[in-house]
């Protein structure tokens, strides 16, 4: 598990235009979450947001109930920083989603770019998703991108996790309705090419037995 002395030690000594992770607009995240067609009211959580210019381009949107959620306090406070004003009605959340208390059946929508890969523990890939059955609203999306079969193998020194639209997908399980899947040739600042798998999964309607969303456990 990646501790969050490493990552505020990344967020303080680099610039949040210079991880290999950073792009200038989350333009294929806001694309998923827009197709969705959810109210501007809609609760929508960024898990591992970090420095995500994601929020700003929900904000520019209109999308007006957001929730920032990410291990590094010090991430938080460089977006909202960068936001000023225009951050103040979001919710910032540091901690680790693994363990954090989110409010139940909270979230229309879910999303995660570039977390649940750094899992690479079965057992807190098993409490990423008890919290996604736990916060996300029945019925709600969950948008998960992780690094693809032919992605690296390695995030910010960090080993990680590279799945297939079905692979990640199995992850969740088979009550999990997969929606669409995208692929991302993401260019890092350094100008490197990295392949990333978007998922977004439909959460199910019904309360679930364990062997139902945890196809492998
Ligand atoms: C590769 S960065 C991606 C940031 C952002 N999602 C983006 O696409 O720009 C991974 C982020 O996940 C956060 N993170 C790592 N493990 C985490 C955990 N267990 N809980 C919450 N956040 C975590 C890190 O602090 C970091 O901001």
């Amino acid at each position: 598990m990646p501790s969050k002395n490493h990552w505020d030690k990344v967020y303080a000594t680099k610039s949040s235009t210079a991880v290999s992770w950073y792009q200038p607009h989350a333009t294929l995240s806001l694309d998923l979450i827009r197709r969705i067609g959810a109210a501007r009211a809609a609760a929508i959580i960024d898990v591992g947001g970090g420095t995500s210019t994601l929020v700003d381009d929900l904000l520019a949107h209109d999308y007006r109930n957001l929730t920032v959620l990410d291990l590094s306090g010090e991430a938080l406070a460089v977006a909202r920083q960068r936001l000023g004003h225009a951050g103040e009605g979001v919710r910032w959340i540091e901690g680790d989603i693994t363990s954090v208390a989110l409010p139940e059946q909270a979230y229309d929508v879910w999303h995660d770019r570039a977390v649940f890969h750094f899992l690479t523990d079965p057992a807190d890939r098993r409490a990423y998703i008890e919290q996604v059955m736990r916060a996300v609203k029945p019925g709600g999306h969950v948008i998960v991108a992780t690094f693809a079969p032919d992605g690296p193998t390695e995030c910010s020194g960090l080993p990680v996790m590279r799945y297939a639209p079905d692979a990640l997908h199995a992850e969740f399980g088979p009550a999990f309705e997969l929606i669409e899947h995208s692929d991302e040739a993401h260019v890092t600042p350094a100008g490197g090419v990295q392949h990333f798998v978007y998922c977004h999964c439909l959460k199910p309607h019904l309360a679930l037995s364990d062997g139902d969303s945890h196809a492998h456990w």
